[in-house]
């Protein structure tokens, strides 16, 4: 791989890259929340931006300065990152997903701090937030608004990974699903990843253990070749 024939390769493309993790509130002190630190968003913002492009990262609740050069939107809940990233997505040429979004929420979230009493405590109802990657696929399947040409999600998965990589990427309508490997020192909170990349349209591309910058680059050397 030569690095130098990559430079610029996506200038004049715009780029939305959701990063992160959400957080769904409880009260106005809890929420629920999860383990991703946005280091793989951000190394994707990076790359891109090194790489030529206009580039939207929608960062929920992460703890990294801004990338130079790139626009960075704030949001905290999954309904704040759905809004933001359908916004931004609708003039993009690629939307890719590497937030943790939380597939629930609070039905409710209380005004006030929930106070502990004698009682036991009340139990938390949850409901299912919007899936913010298979809405991108959907609207583009059925066409008439302006659509990124090319959808990435991201999954981390155990079990038969490679089964359950197909089957997500299928029931998602995105082009390519990048499948972490969840492991020791690796995915959560670390410069490394592993991963497998499966394609909508060919092969499964396999990138060796790395830093996260590597595996970015590869993402979108495979998001290059798919823009018209
Ligand atoms: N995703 C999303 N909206 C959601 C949940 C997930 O856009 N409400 C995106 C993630 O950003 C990621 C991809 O979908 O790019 C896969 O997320 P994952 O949690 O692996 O998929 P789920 O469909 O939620 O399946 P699972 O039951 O395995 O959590
Ligand atoms: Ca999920």
């Amino acid at each position: 791989r030569v690095l130098a024939g990559r430079a610029l390769d996506l200038s004049g493309r715009h780029v939305v890259v959701s990063a992160g993790g959400t957080r769904e509130a409880i009260d106005p002190v809890r929420f629920i929340g999860n383990r991703s630190s946005g280091l793989q968003g951000y190394a994707l913002a990076r790359t891109a931006a090194a790489r030529g492009a206009r580039v939207t990262l929608v960062a929920a609740n992460v703890a990294l300065p801004d990338p130079a050069g790139v626009t960075v939107v704030g949001v905290e809940s999954a309904l704040q990152l759905r809004e933001a990233v359908l916004e931004a997505a609708a003039g993009a040429d690629a939307v890719v997903m590497a937030a943790a979004v939380a597939d629930f929420r609070p039905a409710a979230r209380s005004e006030s701090k929930i106070k502990k009493t004698a009682a036991e405590p009340e139990a938390i109802h949850l409901v299912k937030n919007p899936d913010i990657l298979a809405e991108l696929g959907e609207r583009r399947r059925e066409g008439g608004k302006p659509c990124p040409a090319v959808i990435v999600g991201f999954a981390a998965e155990t079990d038969d990974v490679l089964a359950n990589g197909r089957a997500k990427l299928a029931r998602k309508g995105c082009d390519l699903l990048v499948v972490n490997q969840v492991g020791e020192n690796l995915a959560f909170g670390t410069p490394d990843n592993a991963a497998v990349v499966l394609a909508a349209d060919g092969e499964p591309v396999e990138i060796p253990r790395g830093p996260k910058e590597e595996l970015a680059d590869v993402v979108w050397d495979l998001v290059a070749a798919r823009l018209p």
